[in-house]
């Protein structure tokens, strides 16, 4: 792997980070004592810990990236008119340049779109595919009486599988689906780009104009999720052959003429620490979401955001697709996977976009699904160097769980190259150490979605 630039010496493969640091944040050691007592106070639920008394924060890359100076300064340009604020101009330009959709609908998440797409097109009955559905996408399609159906091709649920797009939808499965259930009970399908659940999975062009293609012909609309969009742009630039030399831009671009709409969550390659928004082509379904925007998120032009909210999602949209940028992402995350799958740590093949994700039953084999080894190793990993991760499995899904993941999410243009070398570190002594690692039992959980307050201790 090299990340040297273009006409650069290919000798040289020290990954740089392409941006100085202007303001810096302190982030505090704590010893191993005290993490044993915070884990403690935490009922071994990293969701509970204090985040100061964490060093490197890998829960999330939600909301979590660094702001560029540019973002900065057009924040101080917010328009924050209630009605008609040229903030929202500059956002809507913006977004149209690159997702090229008639309608640009603010929200202050991602969350918030679905909740509004959802509600707008979908009632009890419905079945609503994807390649895979993320936990919020899931709740809100649920949450109106319909059905979420995953369609990952089967490569998708081999973690040790190396393939390049295993973010792909099983068009077949498709196809099927609609035949099983009769086409008027598809109001949409969505495409995950890049595939989140399924462990940062890029999606291919091809495979996206094949599932356009069925859309199509059964005129079911097509929206993506597009969150990370920029990631899966460079992707197909890295892998899909015919866009070598094609701007991450363009094939971003070429994604969104596929479809007819997306929801966005732009705390993540929106580069902003909240915000989101909702396209479509379609005018009648426009005017329905804004009307329901007005109700619960706000006038159309602001959608429950800040005007300096939209001047940053303008910005950030377009430095997310920045070439120099996304090479240093995708390099640095591949070489946080590469360097412990190398020694042997069992991790989802190949490492995606925005996270490695560990196995936690292939790393743990002693400790059993009922005892959380998800949960275990991530409580480990805070123990071992103040590193704070999720769990994806038992805890989260409950027993119904096909793997047991913890997730190393990185944020946007936060952690230099040696915090990487440090997260190495500590996976390898925690990998050293794995036998004497135990698994925990649940004292305390909520009716529903239990991982964030769960309480557990040593089984
Ligand atoms: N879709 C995907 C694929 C996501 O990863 C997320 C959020 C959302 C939708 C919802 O967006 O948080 O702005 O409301 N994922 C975060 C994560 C929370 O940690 O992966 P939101």
């Amino acid at each position: 792997m090299n990340a040297a630039g273009p006409g650069v010496f290919m000798a040289i493969h020290t990954i740089i980070e392409p941006f100085r640091i202007k303001t810096v944040e302190p982030i505090r050691w704590t010893t191993r004592a005290e993490r044993e007592q915070l884990l403690r106070a935490a009922h071994y639920n990293l969701f509970l810990l204090p985040a100061e008394d964490v060093l490197i924060d890998l829960l999330t890359d939600s909301g979590t990236g660094a702001m560029s100076t540019r973002q900065w300064a057009a924040m101080m340009e917010g328009d924050e008119s209630y009605a008609g604020s040229k903030s929202f101009d500059r956002f809507r330009e913006s977004v149209q340049g690159i997702f090229g959709y008639k309608h640009v609908i603010p929200t202050h998440q991602g969350r918030a779109a679905e909740r509004i797409l959802f509600g707008v097109m979908c009632k009890k009955g419905d079945v609503v595919p994807n390649n895979t559905h993320f936990d919020t996408t899931r709740a809100n399609i649920e949450f109106v009486g319909a059905e979420a159906v995953d369609l990952p091709i089967g490569e998708a649920r081999e973690p040790a599988c190396v393939h390049p797009f295993k973010g792909n939808m099983d068009v077949t499965g498709l196809e099927q689906l609609i035949e099983r259930v009769g086409r008027q009970h598809v109001p949409l399908v969505m495409m995950t780009i890049t595939n989140n659940s399924g462990g940062g999975q890029p999606a291919s062009l091809e495979n996206m104009r094949a599932v356009s293609a069925v859309c199509r012909r059964h005129g079911i609309p097509l929206y993506l999720d597009a969150c990370r969009f920029a990631e899966n742009a460079y992707f197909i630039k890295l892998r899909e052959p015919g866009y070598e030399s094609k701007t991450p831009k363009e094939i971003a671009r070429e994604i969104f003429r596929l479809g007819d709409g997306c929801t966005m969550s732009a705390k993540k390659d929106g580069m902003a620490n909240i915000g989101g928004f909702l396209c479509t082509n379609d005018d009648v379904l426009a005017q329905q979401e804004k009307n329901l925007l007005i109700l619960t998120e706000g006038y159309p032009t602001y959608g429950g955001l800040a005007g300096r909210d939209l001047e940053a999602i303008a910005v950030g949209i377009e430095e997310a697709l920045e070439e120099d940028y996304l090479r240093y992402r995708i390099v640095s995350t591949a070489y946080l996977g590469k360097h412990v799958a190398d020694q042997g740590v069992p991790i989802v093949q190949p490492p995606g976009g925005h996270a490695i994700y560990l196995d936690a039953r292939a790393f743990l084999p002693h400790i059993p699904q009922e005892q959380f080894p998800g949960v275990a190793l991530a409580a480990e990993l805070y123990l071992e160097g103040g590193i704070r991760s999720v769990e994806i499995g038992t805890l989260m899904f409950g027993a119904a769980a096909k793997m047991d993941l913890v997730r190393l999410a990185i944020p946007r243009r936060v952690y230099t190259q040696s915090h990487i070398d440090y997260v190495v570190e500590v996976i390898l002594e925690v990998w050293r150490r794995r036998e004497q690692i135990r698994g925990l039992k649940l004292t305390y959980e909520a009716p529903f979605l239990r991982h964030f307050t769960a309480h557990l201790e040593p089984a």
